[in-house]
């Protein structure tokens, strides 16, 4: 051996970009419990009480609530691919890449799809949806909720509604928004949700946990065609996670223990104090970043708490500022996506960064970066703004 490969070493980051997060210490540390096997005794009440915890989660009495093998896009992948077969016409709201990416899924399963759409950076307009529903039976309305290419915020209670007249399954994105955002499955009418683990969850991603109402999994069981993914199809997953127990696949046990850990810290804090946490470290990051004189993409009623989007002022040198961020002190923001590429930066609170630390050392980090570009703001005026909210 003439190639030597050290000890793995990576820098300590603060990830304020859009996902994933840091993890709780809690979190880390179940990930290195020992293995034991995917059908122990001990890991099906292990699995028991997971269940129990994204049930919670989600507001959900859903039986059908479980953790997919994979990150949020097997998430999304495995909501489509069980509930559309070939004809189906499906609507899709789209206002940034997750939308966009909903429609691939749907036409890769033969569905029909026609497309709702709103500039990037504004919510679905929903009288479009209306109209839209009027024209035509759906299957199946999809939305995303925290588009996190954007940073905007979807109400949902009127899709639902709309959905619900029609006959509709309503089906929502919630990877950047469960745990971070308020959510409400059963009370709101979500037939269908998928999310994942690294974000406001602040844990690895590796997981994407799925909830379906009964109506959808009615829907799932009287399927003409066999569901065309063999991983994914969830009459047979939910075998495996219901009380049959029949092996599928060697469920990634790590990850499950991770996930339960993960929502146990949650389930201590309490969802309603966590979203609240949520709400005031996010107002104060956008008051510090107004103090800054920066610009946010999106109208306040419709930000997502967990990701705000800042316009890039004009002259100023998008990957320098961030490599900037990254190089002198440690944190990571995302660059924007699609057509708001270097338009905008992308800053997640989120999870266990959901915290005034963040939001202090962002501003003064981000304060001095511009400050030594030549764009003149006062950090200390946007410290004292963001103060204000606590
Ligand atoms: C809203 C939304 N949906 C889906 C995904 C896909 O998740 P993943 O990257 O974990 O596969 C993401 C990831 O950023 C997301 O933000």
């Amino acid at each position: 051996m003439d190639k030597e490969y050290k000890e793995l070493q990576v820098s300590s980051r603060l990830l304020l970009g859009p996902g994933p997060s840091n993890v709780h210490p809690r979190v880390l540390k179940a990930m290195a419990t020992p293995l034991i096997g995917h059908l122990d005794p001990e890991f099906l009440q292990i699995m028991n009480e997971t269940m129990e915890l994204l049930r919670w989660l989600f507001r959900t009495e859903n039986q059908l609530t479980i953790p997919m093998s994979g990150t949020g896009s097997l998430g999304m992948e495995t909501c489509f691919v069980n509930t559309l077969e070939e004809g189906d016409s499906a609507l899709i709201c789209v206002n940034g890449v997750f939308g966009q990416r909903m429609v691939d899924n749907a036409e890769r399963c033969g569905a029909r799809v026609d497309t709702v759409t709103a500039p990037w950076g504004e919510p679905i307009d929903t009288a479009e949806v209306e109209k839209a529903l009027a024209q035509k039976d759906y299957k199946l309305l999809a939305v995303v909720h925290a588009e996190t290419s954007t940073g905007v915020l979807q109400p949902l209670e009127e899709l639902s509604r709309m959905a619900k007249d029609r006959g509709t399954l309503f089906l929502v994105d919630t990877v950047t928004s469960l745990g971070g955002c308020p959510l409400e499955v059963d009370k709101t009418g979500i037939d269908i949700c998928y999310s994942g683990t690294q974000k406001c969850l602040s844990i690895p991603p590796s997981l994407a946990p799925v909830t379906f109402s009964e109506k959808a999994a009615a829907v799932i069981q009287k399927r003409q065609a066999k569901v065309q993914s063999w991983y994914q199809d969830l009459s047979m997953i939910a075998s495996y996670w219901g009380k049959e127990r029949v092996y599928h696949h060697t469920a990634p046990i790590s990850s499950i223990f991770a996930l339960r850990e993960g929502l146990r810290v949650i389930y201590e804090e309490g969802l309603e104090a966590r979203i609240q946490r949520h709400k005031t470290n996010a107002a104060a990051l956008w008051a510090g970043v107004e103090a800054l004189g920066l610009e946010l993409l999106v109208e306040e009623k419709y930000r997502a708490p967990s990701l705000t989007t800042v316009r890039i002022p004009e002259g100023i040198d998008d990957p320098a500022v961030r490599k900037a961020l990254l190089d002198r002190h440690n944190i990571e923001v995302g660059g924007g996506l699609g057509v708001l590429k270097g338009k905008v930066w992308r800053v997640g609170l989120m999870g266990e960064n959901s915290h005034a630390n963040s939001v202090f050392l962002l501003l003064s980090a981000l304060g001095s970066i511009l400050n030594g570009m030549g764009f003149a703001c006062s950090t200390g005026e946007a410290l004292q703004e963001a103060a204000k909210i606590y």
